[in-house]
């Protein structure tokens, strides 16, 4: 959703940020604009569409000044048009401010701030923010701006990220965070100092970060930062370095984010298994999964709370928890779980599933169960995000940023650290057995290699998208822990070639399914585990009974289902639950191909968004 970008330094401020908030494209948005202040006075450049947009706006008219805010947008309250594009000014053009998030309570306060004498131009919600900003600091006694603003924004409700810049500071930019709109990061660099919503977008300038908490103000300086309650006591915060190199936030020679973020899965899957795997003794070792060994004798049922793509990795882990650790596994998705009133407590581990760790409703599931006082852990991708801070128990993918919408490697990622985590807690619960840690590592260790071998057949998948890249639809068969692998394969295609897509339980098919099959379907059925080989293989019969058109996923072993299907994609056979990670990667590649040759927009899929950090 709307990315942020702030910088305060000797450099041209414009550029900076208009480089980083091209880095964050990925977000989705509909328009944009930048402010910067120079000779006490604030320039604003404001676009609809794309980033290419404002930055011919920059070319005809530079913006000279060191100090300055940018915003992509995502229109919720107003039409995507200029005047409704961030940032937005107070009556006098004294203050400006970018937001995220969603004012719930802006018609009473808009209606309060008209009543004052307030003009508005702009439809949004956000603008209520600088004339209450405003209207503050018209009426402070002794107050600084800091004070003043942080007292104005205590009146928001709603979830809010917001950046101030103002003649009247004009050393400082001011940044406030309330509730879970997406992260602020503070990032220093040498006598400059850069704000972003995500960290790919100051990479290239900084690793040195710091988050803002919710209900914390920071004043930001050349030279660092001061942060206060939003009620005006200090508060110390610490920086800390993040582990990516801004290499692997660029494309390199890939035409896609999302064709390097599967290219790169063999890297990824590394990563994510480095200094994890104890070989000598057969251990995984968690760095920051801060339970006690009571504490996770205690545990009798893990919720998965999750969204999208991470949703689907937690059908899969439901299977390879329950597998290797023998505690019972419910999945739900974070935006159901969290209006549910779950029944749970103390027994059950809560453990939230995010790339980004900041997506809303899995935030918002997590404050549901941390009500109910359960013990939360989260696989998280994003250093420092909202979810990894808030959990006791952390596993870190390890993954590298993601940048491509939709999300591939972090699948995997997350897929494996589902593993691992399964593996720990069969084994610190005494249910995994030396001779099993063995076996089940050894196979670990090969995935990476293996998965490099799934995506050396680059030129099948690409065959496949030309054939059925003009199918209206497409239907995705799976059983046991393949069917959310069918789920995530129908997904895949959904998000980047609008195609429509289902994924079903392949045993499900007779009970309405079987409806749609006709000449014209391609049924992408995933035929590789031994135990549900032969019922697979009688589905792949039913749908060529129907005429329908049979891509099968098979391992190395093609079998019986050879001779029913139509096209056949062999996938080595390492380990049932590690077999989901390769069995996806053709599904990605279909899908990234069919979207190719549709001229969709890959990376940037229409209506998605990224980071959702609204409801
Ligand atoms: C958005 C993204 C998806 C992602 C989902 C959950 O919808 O477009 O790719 O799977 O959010 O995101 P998370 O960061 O929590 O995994």
């Amino acid at each position: 959703m709307c990315g942020i970008v702030g910088y305060i330094g000797s450099q041209n401020a414009a550029d900076l940020i208009y480089e980083g908030l091209k880095r964050l494209e990925y977000r989705g948005y509909d328009s944009a604009g930048i402010a910067v202040l120079n000779d006490n006075k604030i320039n604003l450049v404001r676009s609809v569409g794309k980033l290419k947009n404002l930055n011919e706006k920059l070319i005809r008219k530079p913006m000279p000044g060191v100090v300055g805010i940018g915003h992509t947008r995502w229109a919720t309250h107003g039409e995507p048009s200029e005047k409704n594009a961030h940032p937005h000014l107070d009556c006098h053009d004294q203050i400006v401010i970018i937001h995220n998030g969603i004012v719930e309570n802006y018609l009473e306060l808009k209606t309060e701030l008209i009543n004052s004498g307030h003009t508005f131009r702009s439809e949004t919600d956000s603008e209520v923010i600088v004339h209450l900003i405003e209207e503050a600091w018209q009426k402070r006694n002794q107050d600084s701006l800091i004070s003043a603003t942080g007292q104005a924004l205590l009146r928001l409700e709603g979830a809010h990220a917001i950046i101030i810049q103002s003649v009247l500071v004009p050393d400082r930019i001011l940044a406030v965070r309330i509730g879970n709109a997406g992260g602020i990061a503070i990032g220093k660099g040498e006598n400059e100092m850069f704000l972003a919503s995500d960290i790919p977008a100051i990479l290239p300038h900084t690793r040195t970060i710091v988050f803002l908490e919710s209900m914390e103000i920071a004043a930001i300086r050349q030279d660092g930062f001061s942060c206060y309650s939003l009620h005006g006591e200090p508060r110390s915060k610490e920086y800390f370095q993040i582990p990516w190199d801004p290499v692997s936030a660029a494309r390199g020679h890939y035409s896609h984010f999302m064709q390097k973020e599967i290219y790169e899965q063999p890297l990824s899957l590394t990563d994510t298994l480095r200094n994890r795997l104890n070989l000598d003794h057969n251990e995984i070792v968690f760095k920051h999964f801060s339970f006690s060994m009571q504490e996770l004798q205690k545990i009798q049922r893990i919720m998965i709370v999750a969204c999208g793509t991470s949703y689907y990795a937690g059908l899969v882990g439901k299977y390879i928890l329950e597998s290797l650790s023998q505690i019972p596994v419910e999945v739900d998705y974070g935006s159901e779980f969290r209006y549910r009133n779950p029944l749970i407590g103390p027994e059950t581990l809560v453990l939230a599933l995010s790339q980004s760790g900041e997506t809303v409703d899995t935030l918002a599931a997590l404050e549901e169960a941390q009500k109910k006082k359960t013990p939360l852990a989260a696989i998280v991708n994003v250093p420092g995000s909202q979810i990894s801070r808030i959990c006791q128990g952390i596993i870190f993918m390890h993954a590298g940023p993601e940048i491509g919408v939709a999300s591939t490697k972090a699948f995997t990622s997350t897929l494996v650290d589902l593993f691992l985590l399964g593996f720990y807690l069969g084994h610190q619960r005494g249910f995994l057995k030396p001779e099993m840690r063995k076996n089940l590592l050894q196979k670990l260790v090969r995935l990476p290699k293996i998965a490099s071998d799934v995506l050396a057949k680059d030129a099948i998948y690409k065959e496949l998208a030309s054939q059925f890249y003009e199918a209206s639809d497409f239907l995705f068969l799976g059983r046991g822990i393949n069917y959310p692998i069918a789920l995530e394969g129908a997904h895949k295609l959904k998000e980047i070639s609008y195609i429509h897509a289902e994924g079903c339980p392949a045993g499900e098919m007779k009970h309405g399914i079987n409806a749609l099959i006709d000449r014209h379907l391609p049924v992408v059925a995933i035929a590789t585990q031994e135990k549900l080989y032969q019922k697979m293989l009688s589905n792949i019969q039913q749908v060529k009974a129907r005429d329908g058109i049979i891509i099968a996923i098979v391992s190395d072993d093609k079998g019986e289902v050879g001779q029913f299907a139509d096209y056949c994609i062999e996938v080595p056979n390492l380990h049932p639950l590690l077999n989901p990670v390769l069995n996806i990667i053709p599904l990605q590649l279909l899908a990234y191909y069919v979207a190719l040759k549709r001229g969709c927009d890959i990376d940037q899929p229409r209506n998605l968004a990224k980071s959702v950090t609204v409801e």
